[in-house]
């Protein structure tokens, strides 16, 4: 595996695999990885001749008081992790590279980006699809992976993907979780003992919205309401939202048929974790 630390090395390269028409599958990530990167990494694997990984804490889709700061940088751990999982590249750019003085140009996608994350985030999106289009141009893959996990973030860069005619296809992979079925997250590290084990009642409030729905319950106000009485459960847990949400459009649900998104954002102590599961909705 290669590290890359210059926009330009990772462009000259880039341009080099498209000439001798090598696939790259790109997977870009904040670092500190763990079990659902490597299930991103190993899915690209799969399909492309040419992995790369980047890994970049972008500031520009953290708020004001959000943990830029405090988010986790394991650099020395996640270059071996990387070589393991089968890259071929790790693409390392620097903030002053990626975001010289002056720098003056935002990605901003509409409506599926307003909602949920976007309400709770203000600017959060619009750093993410800032930042991934500068990455997809430099990086120029066929294919770029994403984790159900941050669900509206893979279909707002879907979108955006489609609007602005990049001839890059998004790969959605499932969620990855812990084995008590806590969705895998490099924030999980920032809970104390006791917030580790309440935040098991998220998975358990999407399994219960899942259950309602299989039971006949087609009402998205009482299937939210479902959900929000496991959360509440736990005194810990501070709900920010619960979606019942179109999983294209991200429109909330009122009446459930075909399939739904059901999300959840929860604060635990200081920090915000995000989980969400897809349901087929049966034909009663
Ligand atoms: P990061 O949080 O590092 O996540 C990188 C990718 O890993 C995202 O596509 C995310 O959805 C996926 N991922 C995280 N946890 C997962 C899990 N438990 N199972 C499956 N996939 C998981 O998301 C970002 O970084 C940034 O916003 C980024 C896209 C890199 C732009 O800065």
């Amino acid at each position: 595996m290669k590290v890359i630390k210059t926009i330009s090395a990772m462009q000259k390269y880039s341009t080099h695999c498209r000439k001798i028409s090598r696939s790259i599958g790109f997977v870009p990530t904040m670092g500190a990885l763990h079990d659902g990167h490597r299930a991103l990494i190993k899915a690209d694997r799969h399909t492309n001749r040419i992995v790369v990984v980047s890994l970049f804490v972008n500031p520009l889709q953290f708020g004001p008081r959000e943990d830029f700061q405090q988010y986790p940088r394991t650099l020395t751990q996640d270059r071996l992790f990387c070589e393991k999982a089968g890259a071929d590249i790790l693409f390392v750019p620097n903030g002053h590279a990626m975001y010289p003085d002056g720098f003056q140009t935002t990605v901003l996608v509409g409506k599926v980006t307003q909602g949920y994350e976007g309400q709770s985030r203000p600017a959060h999106f619009d750093g993410v699809t800032t930042v991934v289009t500068k990455l997809c141009h430099i990086v120029a893959p066929d294919r770029v992976y994403f984790g159900q996990k941050d669900y509206q973030q893979a279909i707002a860069v879907k979108q955006m993907l489609l609007d602005l005619n990049m001839p890059i296809k998004m790969v959605m992979r499932p969620t990855v979780r812990e084995s008590d079925g806590l969705a895998m997250s490099s924030r999980n590290t920032h809970l104390k003992p006791n917030e580790r084990g309440a935040a098991t009642v998220i998975y358990h409030a999407l399994k219960e919205g899942g259950r309602q729905i299989r039971l006949g319950e087609r009402s998205g106000a009482r299937i939210r309401g479902a959900i929000e009485r496991v959360l509440n459960t736990e005194a810990v847990v501070n709900v920010d939202y619960v979606g019942i949400m179109h999983p294209d459009t991200l429109e909330e649900m009122k009446k459930l048929t075909g399939r739904v998104v059901l999300a959840i954002a929860v604060y635990i102590g200081k920090t915000r974790l995000i989980d969400n599961v897809i349901v087929r909705v049966p034909t009663l």
